[in-house]
């Protein structure tokens, strides 16, 4: 399954996987989140790790854990830019890999790659990715309830979908591919297949109410607060000649300040400030300090919020 399929995704992913392993271990100040959402794919998508618990719990399977069971598996993960969604969503398959001791499979599908053009194209391609990992999971539920092997759908970019509701009221066709991503995954959930999809967006205030509705989960990342800015920095600048009070000093100049109310995103401190000072020293034939660091930074300027003016 990890072959590139019709030139439908990107690209599949076999979790466990060392580079996966990596990447997550790169990840600061998500360990509470990424657990839990964990531990929730892992109840929707395998009957039995519910049902076992309930019979420890309560002697039987009570009805309660029936209704759990009967929701849909999806993720919805909204947000402003670089703030995690992708990267959580790409990786969370090799926690679930490990924790379950079973094989994961990553489908990852962009919207704004692949769909962009015309509505029914997107249509189209929501309907085909729906069709190949159902296919390809039809098989993969035991008789007993449990699974041999999860899926992970990952619809990126998904603002597309989002649209206003005046404007899909304006164009009616642009309803079609929210219907196509409805039918999709409430066809997986009928057939129980063990599949979690992820859907990315930028909008949620813009995303359609029925999708919304049917989200076992809605999580809206932010921005790094302090302490994760801290932790990041201490661990992207380690080994520089910047002590622990100089990286807590950039995290300060970090932060929002009253003429601009925004902090700096993961991304922006990931991949473009630190990358900058390194450059700037490089350049300089110096070493990484602190004064080069708040040069950098004087120049470096946060992404604004989705939704401003300008990105
Ligand atoms: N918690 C984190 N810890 C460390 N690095 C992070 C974290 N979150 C994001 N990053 C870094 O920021 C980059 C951007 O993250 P990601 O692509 O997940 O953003 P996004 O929320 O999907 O943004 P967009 O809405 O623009 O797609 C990642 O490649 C990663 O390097
Ligand atoms: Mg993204």
């Amino acid at each position: 399954m990890s072959e590139t399929i019709d030139g439908l995704f990107a690209r599949t992913e076999d979790f466990p996987n060392p580079s996966a392993q990596a990447r997550r271990a790169a990840l600061v100040g998500l360990d509470d989140l990424i657990e839990r959402l964990v531990t929730d794919a892992v109840a929707l998508l395998d009957p039995s790790v519910m049902e076992t618990w309930s019979v420890d719990m309560h002697g039987e399977v009570i009805p309660a854990v029936r209704a759990l069971l009967d929701r849909t598996p999806l993720f919805v993960f909204a947000g402003d830019v670089g703030v995690g969604k992708t990267e959580v969503a790409e990786v969370i398959g090799q926690v679930i890999a490990t924790r379950t001791d079973s094989d994961v499979t990553l489908y990852p599908l962009s919207l704004t790659a692949r769909g962009r053009g015309a509505v029914g194209e997107m249509t189209t391609l929501l309907t085909r990715a729906f069709e190949r990992i159902s296919a390809d999971f039809a098989k993969a539920r035991r008789t007993d309830g449990s699974a041999s092997g999860l899926g992970i759908l990952l619809i990126d970019e998904a603002d597309a979908l989002a649209q206003s509701r005046e404007l899909a009221q304006m164009h009616h066709e642009d309803r079609a591919g929210v219907n196509a991503l409805l039918r999709g995954i409430d066809g997986m959930r009928v057939d129980r297949l063990p599949i979690l999809t992820i859907l990315c967006t930028n909008r949620l205030d813009a995303l359609d109410p029925a999708v919304q509705r049917r989200a076992a989960t809605i999580e809206v990342f932010g921005r790094p607060n302090h302490a994760q800015r801290v932790a990041l920095l201490t661990r992207l600048l380690a080994g520089s000649l910047m002590s622990l009070s100089d990286i807590e000093a950039l995290a300060d100049a970090t932060a929002e300040t009253v003429d601009r109310p925004y902090s700096y995103t993961y991304s922006d401190l990931r991949q473009r400030l630190v990358p900058e000072i390194v450059l700037a020293a490089y350049r300089q034939r110096g070493a990484v300090d602190s004064v080069i660091a708040h040069e950098v930074l004087g120049r470096t300027a946060p992404t604004r919020p989705f939704g401003g003016a300008t990105r």
